[in-house]
């Protein structure tokens, strides 16, 4: 089987007349097979422009844990349309889904919508400043926290601007951030505990924002007492500890990364998943840190946030998020993870297959498994490239950075489908 895109080119080859590069993200811009045009989903799949019908793995970059079209989700939906669309007030409707998400996150005693990650990223940076009175944002190097200008350093850096691995200079994501964008921001290396508090040591930190598991490059699990110990740092040295759950939330336990490892930090921002591709964002919690956003002059405001038919879609999503789905869903995928890692071995691709169950990645050209970013750039991207370029062409739609999401309508069917087109590609990069 070889498929074509020539209709999905051919469409964006057009579309670029009006819409910069044809794309509204940058991230959708693609490396194997370029750009595609997508018609519909249904359940695993999506059907792209030209008609194939493509078992899909990127799974809306993390979101769609319940798969393209669940049922309950779009019925809550409509029938949310029906009642109006923006009230510019509270509706019972975002009180009950904020109790769920209270009850179900550890660190959620509060909470407050907005739309995106990267938006919701900025409350916690704002709640950190105002309520430690200090200026810097630690962050970790590789970790991607939303694309605005004060924290989008160090996302992907180049070896060769990098700096030394135990010292890393903050570089830019982007041409147009300004150096002044990065003053309250400093790096460091993720998973090692004696450089994060070394710098914690300066005393002027107010966040530190982290991953609890590196998923947006990498699948990686932070070492024994990592976390224990980032959280016992931050308590030291007067900083709040910051869990970027947009991707680990929902997709590790339904309860957040935080439930599974067991670490309870100050904030965490979730997104993603949590809506199942609705636009809903969330910050939560300890209540006197959220308070502040009533009783401490902090502003945080949208005119979006807790739009009602997002919250309908968010309800309906954490109802269908049941733990006997996730038992299913986890054993095919570490039915998915395992026949990856079996056929790569066997076709003698060098490679690295980490993570977890419902999310992992797969490194080519790695010796052991990547501990942090540094790692990663030993990886064989170019490789990787052609090795999805060959899944494509077989039907088969995973990121070109290596993450694998898998979602609860990925049936054995799936799995046994997907691991034929991993058997031809292997072969064929081989
Ligand atoms: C870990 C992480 N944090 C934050 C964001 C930003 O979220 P959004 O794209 O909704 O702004 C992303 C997006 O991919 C992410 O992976």
């Amino acid at each position: 089987m070889s498929l074509s895109f020539d209709r999905s080119a051919a469409l964006i080859a057009d579309a670029a007349n009006t819409i910069a590069g044809g794309v509204n993200s940058n991230f959708r811009i693609g490396m194997a097979g370029g750009p595609l045009v997508f018609a519909r989903g249904d359940g695993p799949y999506l059907i792209d422009a030209d008609g194939n019908r493509l078992i899909d793995y990127y799974c809306g970059m993390g979101a769609m844990i319940l798969g393209h079209t669940p049922k309950g989700v779009q019925q809550a939906v409509k029938d949310q349309v029906d009642k109006g669309i923006l009230y510019a007030g509270q509706s019972e409707i975002e009180f009950e889904a904020a109790k769920i998400l209270c009850e179900r996150i550890p660190s959620a005693q509060r909470i407050r919508f907005g739309s995106s990650g990267s938006e919701v990223a900025q409350a916690a940076f704002r709640l950190a400043r105002a309520a430690t009175g200090k200026r810097v944002i630690l962050k970790f190097e590789g970790h991607y926290h939303g694309w605005f200008d004060n924290i989008l350093w160090s996302t992907a850096p180049a070896q060769n601007a990098a700096g030394p691995e135990d010292a890393p200079v903050l570089v830019p994501g982007s041409v147009g951030q300004d150096a002044m964008d990065a003053t309250g921001l400093d790096v460091v290396g993720w998973n090692n505990l004696e450089r994060l508090e070394a710098r914690l040591a300066k005393g002027d930190v107010a966040g530190v924002i982290m991953e609890p598991a590196m998923c947006n490059q990498g699948a990686i699990e932070a070492s024994a007492g990592y976390l224990q110990g980032a959280l016992a740092a931050c308590r030291k040295h007067g900083a709040l500890l910051i869990f970027d759950e947009v991707i680990t939330g929902f997709r590790l336990d339904r309860s957040g990364a935080q439930a599974r490892f067991g670490v309870t930090p100050d904030l965490s921002i979730f997104a993603k998943a949590m809506a199942n591709g609705f636009p809903v964002a969330a910050i939560v919690g300890r209540a006197d840190l959220l308070d502040m956003f009533v009783k401490g002059g902090v502003l945080h405001g949208g005119t979006f946030n807790a739009q009602p038919v997002t919250m309908a879609a968010m309800l309906a999503v954490q109802q269908a998020l049941t733990p006997g789905g996730y038992e299913a869903a986890s054993r095919r995928g570490v039915r998915l993870r395992e026949g990856i890692r079996g056929i790569l071995e066997d076709a003698g691709v060098k490679a690295q297959v980490t993570g977890f169950e419902l999310m992992f990645h797969v490194g080519f050209g790695l010796d052991a498994p990547a501990r942090n970013y540094r790692d990663l750039l030993k990886s064989d991207k170019a490789l990787y490239v052609k090795f999805c370029h060959a899944l494509l062409k077989r039907g088969v739609r995973a990121l070109e950075r290596g993450a694998w999401f898998v979602s609860f309508e990925h049936s054995d069917d799936v799995i046994d489908r997907t691991l034929e087109a991993v058997r031809g590609a292997a072969k064929e990069i081989a």
